[in-house]
Protein backbone atom coordinates (compact mmCIF):
# COMPACT_ATOMS: atom_id res chain seq x y z
CA UNK A 1 0.00 0.00 0.00
CA UNK A 2 1.63 3.46 -1.09
CA UNK A 3 1.66 5.91 1.71
CA UNK A 4 2.40 9.59 1.43
CA UNK A 5 5.23 9.52 3.32
CA UNK A 6 7.03 7.23 0.98
CA UNK A 7 6.81 9.86 -1.44
CA UNK A 8 9.78 12.05 -1.44
CA UNK A 9 8.92 15.77 -0.80
CA UNK A 10 11.82 17.84 -2.88
CA UNK A 11 13.49 20.57 -0.73
CA UNK A 12 14.05 24.09 -2.44
CA UNK A 13 17.36 23.62 -3.01
CA UNK A 14 16.54 20.15 -4.83
CA UNK A 15 13.31 21.85 -6.51
CA UNK A 16 15.82 24.34 -8.10
CA UNK A 17 17.84 21.88 -9.39
CA UNK A 18 14.90 20.48 -10.82
CA UNK A 19 14.13 23.51 -12.49
CA UNK A 20 17.33 23.36 -14.24
CA UNK A 21 17.01 19.59 -15.53
CA UNK A 22 13.36 20.19 -16.66
CA UNK A 23 14.48 23.45 -18.28
CA UNK A 24 17.25 21.57 -20.39
CA UNK A 25 15.32 18.89 -21.28
CA UNK A 26 12.59 21.30 -22.81
CA UNK A 27 15.59 23.19 -24.43
CA UNK A 28 16.42 19.95 -26.31
CA UNK A 29 12.72 19.30 -27.70
CA UNK A 30 13.08 23.16 -28.62
CA UNK A 31 16.69 22.48 -30.34
CA UNK A 32 15.27 19.12 -32.51
CA UNK A 33 12.30 20.27 -33.94
CA UNK A 34 14.15 21.93 -36.93
CA UNK A 35 14.82 18.77 -37.70
CA UNK A 36 12.07 16.59 -37.53
CA UNK A 37 11.60 16.72 -41.44
CA UNK A 38 11.02 14.09 -44.45
CA UNK A 39 13.95 12.10 -44.65
CA UNK A 40 15.92 12.08 -41.53
CA UNK A 41 16.41 9.10 -39.42
CA UNK A 42 15.09 8.83 -35.78
CA UNK A 43 19.00 8.11 -35.27
CA UNK A 44 20.15 10.96 -36.70
CA UNK A 45 17.54 12.60 -34.34
CA UNK A 46 18.94 10.57 -31.46
CA UNK A 47 22.68 11.69 -32.36
CA UNK A 48 21.76 15.46 -32.42
CA UNK A 49 20.22 14.99 -28.78
CA UNK A 50 22.96 12.62 -27.83
CA UNK A 51 25.42 15.29 -28.52
CA UNK A 52 23.59 18.46 -27.56
CA UNK A 53 22.85 16.86 -24.05
CA UNK A 54 26.33 15.30 -23.82
CA UNK A 55 28.30 18.89 -24.91
CA UNK A 56 26.41 21.56 -24.91
CA UNK A 57 24.43 21.16 -21.61
CA UNK A 58 26.94 18.99 -19.79
CA UNK A 59 24.64 16.58 -18.56
CA UNK A 60 23.39 13.08 -19.17
CA UNK A 61 20.74 11.73 -21.31
CA UNK A 62 19.03 9.52 -18.74
CA UNK A 63 17.88 6.64 -21.45
CA UNK A 64 20.84 5.15 -22.41
CA UNK A 65 21.48 2.34 -20.74
CA UNK A 66 18.29 2.76 -18.20
CA UNK A 67 17.25 -1.09 -17.98
CA UNK A 68 19.42 -1.57 -21.12
CA UNK A 69 17.52 0.82 -23.13
CA UNK A 70 20.15 1.41 -26.22
CA UNK A 71 19.50 4.63 -27.35
CA UNK A 72 19.31 8.49 -25.77
CA UNK A 73 16.06 9.36 -26.28
CA UNK A 74 12.75 7.55 -26.98
CA UNK A 75 11.18 8.11 -30.76
CA UNK A 76 7.93 6.68 -31.46
CA UNK A 77 5.92 6.95 -34.81
CA UNK A 78 2.61 6.60 -35.80
CA UNK A 79 1.09 3.40 -33.92
CA UNK A 80 3.80 3.46 -31.69
CA UNK A 81 2.67 4.28 -28.16
CA UNK A 82 5.90 4.73 -26.25
CA UNK A 83 10.03 3.53 -25.86
CA UNK A 84 10.20 3.79 -29.34
CA UNK A 85 13.77 2.88 -30.41
CA UNK A 86 15.72 5.23 -32.57
CA UNK A 87 16.71 3.55 -35.62
CA UNK A 88 17.44 3.54 -39.29
CA UNK A 89 14.00 4.33 -40.30
CA UNK A 90 13.88 7.46 -42.17
CA UNK A 91 10.69 9.94 -41.30
CA UNK A 92 8.02 10.89 -43.89
CA UNK A 93 5.40 13.12 -44.65
CA UNK A 94 2.01 12.45 -42.82
CA UNK A 95 4.22 10.55 -39.75
CA UNK A 96 3.26 11.76 -36.27
CA UNK A 97 6.44 11.30 -33.84
CA UNK A 98 6.84 11.74 -29.97
CA UNK A 99 10.23 12.74 -29.20
CA UNK A 100 10.37 11.97 -25.52
CA UNK A 101 13.88 13.22 -23.75
CA UNK A 102 14.77 13.05 -19.87
CA UNK A 103 17.95 14.71 -19.16
CA UNK A 104 20.07 14.42 -15.51
CA UNK A 105 21.67 17.24 -14.38
CA UNK A 106 23.39 17.69 -11.17
CA UNK A 107 21.84 14.19 -9.75
CA UNK A 108 18.50 15.51 -10.76
CA UNK A 109 16.10 13.96 -13.83
CA UNK A 110 14.19 16.44 -16.00
CA UNK A 111 11.47 14.36 -18.44
CA UNK A 112 9.33 15.99 -21.15
CA UNK A 113 8.21 14.65 -24.73
CA UNK A 114 6.34 16.28 -27.48
CA UNK A 115 4.28 15.07 -30.82
CA UNK A 116 5.70 16.53 -33.98
CA UNK A 117 4.32 16.14 -37.44
CA UNK A 118 6.30 15.68 -40.37
CA UNK A 119 4.55 18.25 -43.17
CA UNK A 120 0.63 18.18 -43.22
CA UNK A 121 -0.67 15.71 -40.65
CA UNK A 122 -3.83 13.45 -41.94
CA UNK A 123 -6.77 14.68 -40.59
CA UNK A 124 -6.81 12.00 -37.97
CA UNK A 125 -2.66 12.35 -36.83
CA UNK A 126 -3.82 15.90 -35.98
CA UNK A 127 -6.58 15.19 -34.39
CA UNK A 128 -4.58 12.56 -32.28
CA UNK A 129 -2.03 14.94 -31.11
CA UNK A 130 -4.60 17.43 -30.21
CA UNK A 131 -6.31 15.58 -28.33
CA UNK A 132 -3.29 14.19 -26.38
CA UNK A 133 -1.89 17.36 -25.56
CA UNK A 134 -4.84 18.91 -24.38
CA UNK A 135 -5.79 15.78 -22.07
CA UNK A 136 -2.34 16.09 -20.65
CA UNK A 137 -3.30 20.29 -19.43
CA UNK A 138 -6.56 18.42 -18.36
CA UNK A 139 -5.00 16.63 -15.91
CA UNK A 140 -2.05 19.27 -14.75
CA UNK A 141 -4.97 21.75 -14.35
CA UNK A 142 -6.44 20.18 -11.29
CA UNK A 143 -3.13 19.81 -9.45
CA UNK A 144 -3.27 21.27 -6.32
CA UNK A 145 -2.46 20.46 -2.37
CA UNK A 146 -5.32 17.97 -1.59
CA UNK A 147 -6.21 16.94 -5.28
CA UNK A 148 -6.03 12.77 -5.21
CA UNK A 149 -4.08 10.85 -7.88
CA UNK A 150 -7.66 10.01 -9.02
CA UNK A 151 -8.74 13.45 -9.69
CA UNK A 152 -5.50 13.79 -12.61
CA UNK A 153 -6.48 10.45 -14.03
CA UNK A 154 -10.28 11.16 -14.22
CA UNK A 155 -9.69 14.74 -15.90
CA UNK A 156 -7.73 12.76 -18.38
CA UNK A 157 -9.61 9.69 -18.99
CA UNK A 158 -13.05 11.67 -18.93
CA UNK A 159 -11.91 14.50 -21.56
CA UNK A 160 -10.03 11.67 -23.95
CA UNK A 161 -12.83 9.32 -23.50
CA UNK A 162 -15.58 12.06 -24.42
CA UNK A 163 -13.78 13.44 -27.83
CA UNK A 164 -13.68 9.32 -29.19
CA UNK A 165 -10.22 8.42 -28.10
CA UNK A 166 -9.05 6.22 -25.63
CA UNK A 167 -6.19 5.99 -22.85
CA UNK A 168 -3.60 3.26 -22.71
CA UNK A 169 -3.72 1.43 -18.94
CA UNK A 170 -0.45 -0.19 -19.05
CA UNK A 171 2.03 2.32 -19.00
CA UNK A 172 1.74 5.65 -16.46
CA UNK A 173 3.13 9.08 -15.17
CA UNK A 174 5.55 8.96 -12.66
CA UNK A 175 7.26 10.45 -9.67
CA UNK A 176 10.59 11.95 -10.50
CA UNK A 177 13.89 13.38 -8.69
CA UNK A 178 17.27 11.84 -7.68
CA UNK A 179 15.46 8.46 -9.66
CA UNK A 180 14.31 8.35 -13.06
CA UNK A 181 10.88 6.58 -11.98
CA UNK A 182 9.95 7.14 -8.17
CA UNK A 183 6.61 6.71 -6.42
CA UNK A 184 3.95 7.88 -7.00
CA UNK A 185 2.49 6.20 -10.10
CA UNK A 186 0.43 8.62 -11.95
CA UNK A 187 -1.94 6.75 -13.93
CA UNK A 188 -4.50 8.59 -16.67
CA UNK A 189 -7.44 7.19 -15.89
CA UNK A 190 -9.56 6.71 -12.52
CA UNK A 191 -12.24 7.55 -10.63
CA UNK A 192 -12.59 11.31 -9.30
CA UNK A 193 -11.45 11.52 -5.47
CA UNK A 194 -9.85 7.68 -5.10
CA UNK A 195 -6.31 7.64 -4.41
CA UNK A 196 -3.45 9.41 -2.89
CA UNK A 197 -3.84 13.52 -1.91
CA UNK A 198 -0.85 14.94 -3.91
CA UNK A 199 1.12 17.89 -1.47
CA UNK A 200 3.29 20.71 -2.37
CA UNK A 201 7.06 19.75 -2.69
CA UNK A 202 5.93 16.11 -4.51
CA UNK A 203 6.79 16.13 -8.44
CA UNK A 204 6.07 13.78 -10.90
CA UNK A 205 4.97 13.39 -14.89
CA UNK A 206 2.07 13.38 -16.45
CA UNK A 207 2.30 11.73 -19.76
CA UNK A 208 -0.97 10.23 -21.00
CA UNK A 209 -1.00 8.06 -24.22
CA UNK A 210 -3.78 8.62 -25.79
CA UNK A 211 -4.84 6.06 -29.13
CA UNK A 212 -7.33 7.33 -32.20
CA UNK A 213 -8.31 3.37 -31.87
CA UNK A 214 -8.75 0.89 -29.16
CA UNK A 215 -6.63 1.67 -25.87
CA UNK A 216 -5.11 -2.30 -26.24
CA UNK A 217 -1.67 -2.58 -26.62
CA UNK A 218 1.66 -4.63 -27.26
CA UNK A 219 5.13 -4.69 -26.74
CA UNK A 220 7.43 -5.52 -30.11
CA UNK A 221 10.21 -8.23 -30.02
CA UNK A 222 12.63 -5.62 -28.78
CA UNK A 223 10.88 -5.64 -25.58
CA UNK A 224 10.99 -1.51 -25.59
CA UNK A 225 8.76 -0.64 -28.58
CA UNK A 226 4.61 -0.37 -27.64
CA UNK A 227 2.80 -0.15 -30.36
CA UNK A 228 -1.43 -0.58 -30.47
CA UNK A 229 -2.99 -3.61 -31.17
CA UNK A 230 -5.57 -2.53 -33.82
CA UNK A 231 -3.08 -0.43 -35.65
CA UNK A 232 -4.08 2.72 -34.86
CA UNK A 233 -2.39 6.13 -34.00
CA UNK A 234 -1.00 6.75 -30.77
CA UNK A 235 -0.09 10.65 -29.02
CA UNK A 236 1.70 11.51 -26.07
CA UNK A 237 2.64 14.79 -24.40
CA UNK A 238 4.63 14.49 -20.66
CA UNK A 239 5.52 17.63 -18.50
CA UNK A 240 7.31 17.41 -15.45
CA UNK A 241 5.14 18.83 -12.53
CA UNK A 242 6.14 20.36 -9.14
CA UNK A 243 2.89 20.74 -6.75
CA UNK A 244 3.46 24.29 -5.04
CA UNK A 245 1.31 25.39 -2.50
CA UNK A 246 -1.52 26.82 -4.16
CA UNK A 247 -1.20 24.40 -7.12
CA UNK A 248 1.35 23.82 -9.79
CA UNK A 249 4.16 24.55 -11.89
CA UNK A 250 5.42 23.23 -14.32
CA UNK A 251 9.22 22.35 -14.72
CA UNK A 252 9.57 21.50 -18.18
CA UNK A 253 8.25 24.48 -19.80
CA UNK A 254 10.80 25.80 -22.56
CA UNK A 255 12.41 29.21 -22.73
CA UNK A 256 10.17 29.12 -26.04
CA UNK A 257 7.57 28.35 -23.84
CA UNK A 258 7.81 30.39 -20.73
N1 LIG B 1 11.01 8.95 -20.75
C1 LIG B 1 10.16 7.83 -20.53
C2 LIG B 1 9.16 8.26 -19.50
O1 LIG B 1 8.51 9.23 -19.75
C3 LIG B 1 10.87 6.60 -20.07
C4 LIG B 1 11.77 6.04 -21.07
S1 LIG B 1 12.53 4.67 -20.39
C5 LIG B 1 13.60 4.25 -21.60
O2 LIG B 1 9.03 7.77 -18.42
F1 LIG B 1 14.38 3.38 -21.10
F2 LIG B 1 12.92 3.83 -22.64
F3 LIG B 1 14.27 5.32 -21.95
CO1 LIG C 1 8.20 10.09 -17.87
CO1 LIG D 1 9.56 10.75 -20.80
Amino acid sequence: MLRARDIPIKSPDEVEKMRVAGRMAAEVLDMITEYVKPGVTTDELNTICHEHITVKQDATPAPLNYRGFPKSICTSLNHQVCHGIPGDRALKKKDIVNIDITVIKDGFHGDTSRMFCVGEPTVIGRRVCEVAHTALFKGIEVVKPGTTLGDIGHAIQQYAEGERCSVVREYCGHGIGKQFHEEPQILHYGKAGEGLAVQAGMVFTIEPMINAGKRHVKLLPDDWTVVTKDRSLSAQWEHTVLVTETGYELLTLSPAES
